[in-house]
């Protein structure tokens, strides 16, 4: 017969360090951490904190926006540190309609991938695929304005994203991570990749991604904010979970190798529900509003960063993360590999 208080106490095995360590369920380690990068082509730079090539993120204090050498000294630091992976971003100079400098052979996520790749060839490189940095009107994909209200077109927009996610893989990205959240897109990439050469190419897939107010730094960092509208017509609806999970199930039949649930800290329970349905590797994305939280109260002297960071990692993992994307990430590979 199981036994209550007193002939059982929990608190036995929380006596000291050594105790509550050999117990321990979940663990974090700077191997599971994915650094995103932010690289320009712009060529005026503020100065962040003296080093050349850096600017300053106004919404996201301690992130920068690169030039392509700063993202290669980056990427080493990454790597130095243990992380085996950073995310890339591009600011390019110009913007389009239809945002061809996401597929331009020389735009800047392939030339940072090169550089990357050549710099230090065991980091990996995984580069986000999407359209928005690109465009003039920030959307994620085409955007048809001769209806009552303008809407992305879903099927015009797989041809592009597909066509951006080969011309990463040519410049030698590791990984691809399509974020538009067009249908279909997954399939209509790892077809793209298949009849190009890249058929070992993996897809991170993007497959719950809600239309979050936590992106509001990044949008301000990567300049991405739709012009006109909102993204509520192609990302998820915060209030749905049974539909992450059959979003993140479709993507698998479309070949996805990796799924990601965006944004992680409000979203513990869909970490678990996805993770349990499809049996992948699952990504937590622990987007940029959730950083700058952290960061203001952390600034202002309300919590303490450190501990903070290292339980919401832990918290990511518990609910079951395999990997997690965080600008974080160079903090906490040098937090952990202080405390062991
Ligand atoms: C681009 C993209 C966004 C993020 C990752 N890829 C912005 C968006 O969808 O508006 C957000 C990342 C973050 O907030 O850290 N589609």
């Amino acid at each position: 017969m199981a036994m209550a208080f007193p002939q059982t106490r929990m608190r036995r095995l929380r006596a000291t360090a050594g105790l509550r360590g050999l117990v321990r369920e979940t663990d974090v380690r700077a191997g599971q951490l994915v650094l995103p990068l932010f690289v320009t082509e712009a060529e005026q730079f503020a100065p962040a904190g003296g080093r050349s090539g850096r600017e300053a993120i106004a919404t996201m204090p301690g992130v920068e926006r690169l030039s392509l050498g700063a993202a290669v000294e980056e990427a080493r630091e990454a790597a130095a540190l243990g992380i085996p992976a950073v995310m890339l971003f591009g600011l390019p100079a110009e913007k389009d309609e239809h945002g061809s400098g996401a597929w331009d052979p020389d735009g800047v996520v392939q030339l940072a991938t090169r550089a990357i790749k050549q710099a230090v060839p065991g980091l990996l490189v995984i580069t986000d695929v999407c359209l928005c940095e690109y465009t003039s009107h920030g959307h994620c994909g085409v955007l048809r304005t001769d209806g009552p209200e303008p809407t992305v077109d879903n099927d015009a927009s797989l041809e592009l994203i597909a066509r951006t996610a080969v011309s990463h893989a040519r410049a030698g990205a590791d990984i691809v991570a399509p974020s538009d959240m067009m249908d279909g897109r997954v399939g209509a990439i790892r077809e793209e990749l298949d009849g190009e050469g890249f058929a070992e190419t993996p897809i991170l897939a993007y497959s719950a991604k809600f239309a979050s107010a936590f992106y509001g730094p990044f949008r301000e960092a990567a300049d991405s904010a739709p012009a006109l509208g909102d993204r509520r017509g192609y990302q998820m609806d915060p209030a749905n979970g049974r539909e992450a999970v059959r979003e993140a199930l479709l993507d698998v039949q479309e070949g996805a190798d990796m799924v990601m649930v965006k944004p992680a800290l409000a979203y513990g329970d869909l970490i678990r529900a996805v993770k349990r349905a499809t049996r992948l590797p699952v990504a937590a994305y622990n987007v940029s509003g959730e950083y700058a939280m952290v960061k203001a109260a952390a600034t202002a002297g309300y919590l303490d960063e450190r501990a903070t960071v290292l339980e919401i990692l832990t918290s990511l993992r518990r609910a079951g993360a395999d990997t997690i994307i965080t600008y974080h990430a160079k903090d906490a590979a040098r937090w952990l590999a202080e405390q062991t």
